[in-house]
């Protein structure tokens, strides 16, 4: 805040308290003091994404597929440089086969140069079909470390009954079979 908008603030909140003083000793009428609003509640959510990312012999059924990198480098999550594009199941349950509630769509990008971080920008815009979510989307932009077992992203928006969704996503990997990744997702996030 520049210092004359902080002057013009204090010389506004002197006011207003000065008008709730004299206000509620007059007794007049209940002072219209400014109470902080309650904050808002952080809802919480958890789904599942089932990744299957393509190895050259399951192009059939993979879902997060690499589609550039560095020139004459592997194209993995560990390779710094590699850009995945994603399309994957959001499910209720760890179960590959349980509620189909919608779909992450978007990119992932191993970031980080030296290869051992496992750093990996998401970029993925989640939509909901069904369940209570359904017609809603969820924006997760940031950082993933592929090193820590739970690994915080942030909200960044979304639509519907998720609209101006700010907060949080833990992303927790709870089985890996092969390029067949289940990573369990607890949203933290309020909206207005
Ligand atoms: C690719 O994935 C398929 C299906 O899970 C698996 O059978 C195969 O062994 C994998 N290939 C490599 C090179 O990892
Ligand atoms: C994603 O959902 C579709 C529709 O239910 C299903 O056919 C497909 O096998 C699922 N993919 C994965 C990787 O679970």
């Amino acid at each position: 805040m520049s210092s004359c908008k902080s002057l013009a603030f204090a010389i506004h909140v002197l006011f207003v308290l000065g008008t709730c003083l004299l206000a509620s000793e007059a007794n007049f009428f209940p002072p219209p003091c400014p109470s902080a609003p309650p904050p808002p509640s952080i809802n919480t959510a958890t789904y599942y994404l089932q990744a299957v990312i393509a190895n050259g012999t399951n192009n059939a059924v993979a879902n997060v597929f690499p589609v550039a990198g560095v020139q004459g480098r592997q194209f993995t999550l560990q390779e710094f440089g590699t850009i995945f594009v994603v399309d994957a199941n959001i499910t209720t349950t760890p179960s590959p086969t349980s509620t189909l509630v919608g779909q992450a769509f978007g990119t992932l990008v191993a970031v980080s140069l030296d290869g051992t971080g496992y750093s990996v920008q998401v970029s993925l815009t989640n939509v909901f079909t069904s369940g209570p979510l359904a017609g809603s989307t969820l924006v997760v932009l940031g950082v993933s470390n592929g090193a820590q077992q739970q690994r915080p992203v942030p909200i960044v928006g979304g639509t519907g009954a998720l609209t101006y969704a700010t907060g949080y996503v833990v992303y927790q990997t709870i089985s890996q079979q092969g390029p067949n990744l289940i990573i369990e997702v607890t949203a933290y996030y309020k909206t207005l």
